[in-house]
Order: C-alpha cells, then sequence, then structure tokens
C-alpha cells in the first residue's frame, strides 16, 4: 500500500465509523418508535400478497405492495376510515383500489405509463361489460381471431427488446394487434391489458430490478455469464385466451350479486394524475386529505424504465421519450442526473435544506464522495444517486405534510439499501428529515426478517441485514 493508498483507508475507517456512531445515535433515539410487526410479511408488503386476489393479480407489477397492506393501516387507524386518500407514487393503484373498495375516494399519481395504463383500465372495466361487449370477448377465446387475420401491426422495439421474442410470437402478437384495430376502443383496450398482462412470460426476458434478463434461448448469451434459463416460455395463443377468460371471468362477477365473486363494486371515486408527482403534488390543494399511504422507488439502483421496456415499447413510446421519462424518475438509478428542484418549485428551499442538514446522511454523502475520488465505487454516480435520492423525498414529504389535513397520518413503505460496505437506514434518514419538516414519528413498523444485500455486496463485504419498514408519520 502506498502512503496516500494508506492515508485515504485511515480516512475512509473513521468516516466509517462516524457513520456507525451516528446511526446508533438516531436508533437510540428512535428506540421507542421501532416495532416489529408480525402481520407485516413479505407477501403482505410485497406485490406476492395480491396473487389470489381479482383484479390487482392480473398484471405482476413486481413493485406493487398488496391491497391487504392498505386495508390493515385503513382499517388500524382512526381516520383511516373516511374521507380521501392519496399516493404519490401509484404504481398500478393498489392504494386507489383497495381504498375505492372501503368507500374511500382516492387520488394517485403515476409517471409510468405501463402503470397509469393499468389503472385506467381497470377504472373502464369497472363500469361493467355490456353483453355485447362480452360477447365479443367471448368470440376472441374461443376463435382466437388473430390468427387468420391478414394485416400485422408492428410495434417499437428498442435496444435493449430487440429479439425478446420468437418469430412466432413476434407475428402472433402483431397480428393480434391488427385484429384488435377492428374493435371498439372499449374492447381494444381490454385486449391491450391482456397482451401486456402476458408480454413477460411469451418473452426470453425476466425482470430482473435494475435490468431484463435474458434467457439463453433468446440467442444473447453474455460473455462470461452462466447461460439463464427463465423456465417455460408460453406459447401467444394459450397465453393470450387464458389471461382474457380471467379478466372476463373477474369482471363479470361484479355484476352478480354474491360475495363468492370478490371484486366489490365500487362505490367512490379514484383519480388519476398522470405524470411526476414532483409537478403535480405542488398543485394540490392544502390540507385536503385524510392520509397517505405509498411506497417510493426504494434507493436501489432499480431502473423501471428498463425492466418495464417491453411494456413501455408497446404501449408506442420511443426510444427517446423512455429516456426522458427516466430523468423524470424519481432518482434511484445511477442514470439520474441531478433535477433543477428549486426551478420545479422555488418555496422547496427548506426541505433540501433539510436534507442538507441531516447528520447521518451528510456523512454518507462525504464518504460515498470520498470512495468515488479513489476510485473505488462500482460506479461513480451512486453518490450522486443517493444525494438527489434524499432531496428529491425530502420535497415530497414536504409537499406530503402540506396536503394533508391536521393529525392526518402518511404510511411509507422503503427499504434500507447499502452501498461501498455502508449500511444507509434509509428509515431512521427520512424519518428524521419528516420531522423537522413537521411530521411526528409515530412509528417505524418493522417487517420481520431481513433482506440481505446484492451479491456483489455481499461477496466484498458479506452479509449485514437490511430492513425493510412501514413508517407511519402523523401531521403535527
Ligand atoms: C414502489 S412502486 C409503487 C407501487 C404501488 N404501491 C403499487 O402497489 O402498485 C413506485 C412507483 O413510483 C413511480 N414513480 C417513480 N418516480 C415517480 C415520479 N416522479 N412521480 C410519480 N411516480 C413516480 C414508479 O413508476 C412506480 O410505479
Amino acid at each position: 500500500m502506498t502512503f496516500q493508498e494508506n492515508e485515504f483507508e485511515s480516512q475512509a475507517a473513521e468516516l466509517r465509523d462516524k457513520i456507525t456512531t451516528l446511526d446508533a445515535e438516531l436508533t437510540e433515539d428512535f428506540k421507542s418508535k421501532f416495532l416489529i410487526v408480525p402481520f407485516l410479511s413479505r407477501k403482505i408488503v410485497s406485490f406476492q400478497g395480491n396473487k389470489d386476489k381479482p383484479a390487482y393479480n392480473w398484471y405482476k407489477y413486481k413493485e406493487a405492495f398488496s391491497a391487504g397492506l392498505v386495508e390493515y393501516f385503513l382499517s388500524n387507524y382512526e381516520g383511516g376510515t373516511q374521507g380521501k386518500v392519496l399516493d404519490p407514487f401509484a404504481g398500478i393503484g393498489t392504494t386507489l383500489f383497495a381504498a375505492s373498495e372501503r368507500s374511500i375516494h382516492a387520488d394517485g399519481i403515476e409517471l409510468l405509463p405501463i402503470g397509469q395504463e393499468i389503472i385506467q383500465t381497470r377504472l373502464l372495466l369497472q363500469k361493467g361489460l355490456s353483453s355485447s361487449d362480452t360477447a365479443t370477448l367471448e368470440r376472441w377465446i374461443a376463435f382466437q381471431p388473430w390468427k387468420e387475420f391478414p394485416e400485422r401491426v408492428p410495434f417499437n422495439i428498442f435496444r435493449i427488446t430487440k429479439g425478446a421474442y420468437s418469430s412466432e410470437t413476434l407475428d402472433a402478437i402483431e397480428r393480434y394487434r391488427g385484429a384488435m384495430h377492428q374493435e371498439s376502443e372499449k374492447i381494444q383496450a381490454i385486449l391491450r391489458l391482456a397482451l401486456l398482462c402476458v408480454l413477460e412470460s411469451i418473452s426470453y426476458t425476466r425482470k430482473d430490478g435494475q435490468y431484463l434478463r435474458w434467457d439463453a434461448r433468446s440467442g444473447k448469451i453474455r460473455p462470461g455469464t452462466k447461460p439463464f434459463n427463465k423456465g417455460e416460455i408460453l406459447s401467444f395463443a394459450p397465453a393470450i385466451t387464458a389471461k382474457l377468460k380471467e379478466i372476463l371471468s373477474d369482471v363479470t362477477s361484479y355484476e352478480v350479486p354474491t360475495t363468492l365473486f370478490p371484486i366489490p363494486q365500487t362505490s367512490s371515486d379514484i383519480r388519476l394524475f398522470e405524470g411526476s408527482c414532483l409537478e403535480i403534488l405542488p398543485a394540490l390543494e392544502t390540507a385536503s386529505y385524510d392520509a397517505i399511504m405509498t411506497s417510493p422507488p426504494y434507493c436501489n439502483r432499480y431502473d423501471y424504465t428498463r425492466t418495464y421496456a417491453l411494456e413501455l415499447a408497446m404501449l408506442g413510446l420511443t426510444q427517446t421519450e423512455v429516456s426522458n421519462l427516466r430523468q423524470e424518475m424519481l432518482s434511484c438509478t445511477v442514470e439520474n442526473r441531478e433535477k433543477d428542484l428549486l426551478k420545479i418549485c422555488p418555496n422547496w428551499s427548506p426541505f433540501i435544506e433539510a436534507a442538507n442538514h441531516q447528520r447521518l446522511l451528510k456523512r454518507i454523502n462525504t464518504y460515498l464522495e470520498n470512495e468515488k475520488a479513489a476510485g473505488i465505487l462500482n460506479n461513480n454516480s451512486i453518490p450522486r444517486m443517493v444525494r438527489g435520492y434524499f432531496s428529491e423525498m425530502a420535497c415530497v414529504i414536504g409537499e406530503c405534510i402540506r396536503v394533508l389535513k391536521p393529525n392526518a397520518r402518511l404510511f411509507m413503505v422503503n427499504d434500507n439499501v447499502r452501498y461501498a460496505g455502508v449500511g444507509i437506514s434509509v428509515d431512521m434518514i427520512l424519518s428524521d428529515i419528516a420531522r423537522t419538516l413537521g411530521f411526528e414519528v409515530e412509528k417505524i413498523l418493522v417487517v420481520p426478517g431481513k433482506k440481505g444485500n446484492s451479491s456483489q455486496q455481499m461477496g466484498t463485504y458479506g452479509r449485514i441485514p437490511l430492513r425493510k419498514c412501514v413508517y407511519v408519520w402523523r401531521k403535527r
């Protein structure tokens, strides 16, 4: 080791110690707030909990939480059973539909077109189907009209989606899209929904957090990597007809007055705002919501615009539109450039300051910058991502306080993360920022059993457990 390397390592060790000390101090500070809740299993806080829930299980949105989780919070906290709920990161609308089923009005904000499309089509389907709509869908299931349809309607292909389907599947999708255009707008929306729901299962790809993973049968094998096999790749016709049957059966059972069929008629309104919550939140009315139930992207480098690329291409987005979308998303990937938050909203200085002055975060930021300067980070944009994540989240939190009624609660699902050997207690850092901005931290509910780290991190630094929590904050 050179003198310089030695010097650097002792500085890094000192900073790590300081981070450990500050983390321990904050843990002591929040000691009475932490509570392990057995009900909050990994299943209930994730999409897994929706597996058997009609309509919620049509489209597998891996980043979703379950309707059961929303019901739990809305029914276990007073004030959560009436009025109006907001989810600024609505995803496929779990909060919105689960709240609406309890006769609570729900507003959602979602930026990603796949989430928007699922929500809008579910809303359309909740209005029910006419007998002629049902007959049309039954005809599609029985006669598979795309098979003989002469006209193909191609769709966008990105660099990262090229070769995602076998030639037979590609041909079937294009004919399906051709035949689809003969139908009414409503039927088209349902056929498109079914198509989006099966895309992954008929492709050579598997969604894998940061990117799309390719099955070796695609012929795309990265040199030096172990060939990956995703298991059965479904053929188009059985996959799409099964999905259409499932949707039709779930929807038609709305109209049957029996509790055997579990999709209730909704009696209250759902409003979806399409766009970035950073832009939309400032336009929402002050003190107008009774609760916020949400889960933002985690600070874990997961890139939704990559993992949902098949769907975004199918929805007609261009490569440039996807790149722009990536920049608009809450910063959680190494590709996110810094956002000019004060340009979005000049009132946000105190929120940004709150993030800048959070003591533990300050040390973490310095540590990551030093690691970058020493060339040890596996990606040099990690410090920018972490700083951006917390500044943007501080602005979201500040806006959430503003739009909540006094004493109303915010429930947030989020994961802690780890970079360059240092655990980042996202739960305590965000709770501390929330406290500075005017929330009382009522509880930090811990999901039992801790999650590991990325294989890369584990190899280098060993396994350190990471908390997954639901924060319960109340507007003071
Ligand atoms: C963890 S997921 C939430 C899933 C949701 N709870 C559900 O059950 O479907 C986070 C969501 O935030 C969305 N998102 C990311 N950046 C956003 C932004 N700036 N404005 C609005 N939504 C955003 C993502 O597209 C993603 O759907």
